[in-house]
């Protein structure tokens, strides 16, 4: 069987590590959450109190780190930083705010970038991220960016922190995610942007039913899986 690597790009909160995992699952691929190795150095970051936009001090960090990754008895991507498993501390707010800064240093992504390639080239993926179809698999046989408006995407991180018992006010979330937005389209290296072959996916009308099916035609469309 050949070896398929599918890329899906999009900004935060668009439901690309939801959508991508469970693609992954119906077609027997390997689900890639970039967004979490990237956060896994963020996190280092805060946690040493550094600057997040200092690039000189980011850079200086990276040759102490070991960053992991490995898939759990629950099927789940795990993040180890030197050993020590840092999964769900990686997705504290604060961690969200650092990662921002912390992926815009050219530094930081010429470090993940040979680690991303690697997972590809053995077995087939889905990778989400924010460049994986325009800089770290451009021959990626299908190419989705993931979409909704920024009021669509607030309102379902609201949701979401409301079940998990941590709410928060839609305008602080949506002020976030304007934010994060800003940093990741208008930063040198590696800014968010479609590929010029990627297909659009603009889930703002959209539930996750209709999102998840739209994917999956895509990806079948394009593939024959
Ligand atoms: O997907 P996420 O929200 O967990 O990503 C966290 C941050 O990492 C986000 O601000 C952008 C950055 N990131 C990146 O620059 N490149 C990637 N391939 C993935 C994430």
């Amino acid at each position: 069987m050949s070896i398929i690597s599918i890329a899906i790009d999009g900004p935060s909160g668009a439901g690309k590590s939801t959508l991508a995992r469970s693609a992954a699952s119906s077609l027997g691929f390997l689900y890639v959450d970039t967004g979490a190795i990237y956060r896994t150095i963020g996190y280092h970051i805060y946690r040493e109190g550094i600057d997040p936009r200092d690039a000189a001090a980011v850079e200086a960090e990276l040759p102490k780190l070991r960053v992991e990754l490995t898939y759990g008895q629950d099927g789940l991507q795990h993040m180890l930083l030197n050993g020590r498993d840092v999964t769900a501390e990686i997705r504290l707010p604060e961690v969200s705010l650092h990662t921002s800064a912390v992926s815009g240093h050219p530094a930081v992504r010429a470090y993940l970038l040979e680690m991303q390639r690697e997972l590809a080239r053995t077995q087939s993926v889905i990778m989400d991220g924010r460049d994986i179809g325009t800089v770290v698999l451009p021959d990626a046989a299908v190419k989705v960016f993931l979409t909704a408006s920024p009021e669509a995407r607030a309102r379902r991180r609201v949701r979401e922190l409301q079940q998990r018992g941590t709410p928060e006010p839609l305008e602080k979330v949506l002020e976030e995610i304007q934010q994060r937005d800003w940093n990741d389209t208008h930063r040198d290296a590696s800014p968010l942007r479609q590929a010029e072959d990627a297909v659009l996916l603009d889930t703002t009308d959209m539930d996750f039913q209709e999102s998840e099916a739209a994917l999956l035609r895509i990806i079948r469309e394009r593939t024959e899986q």
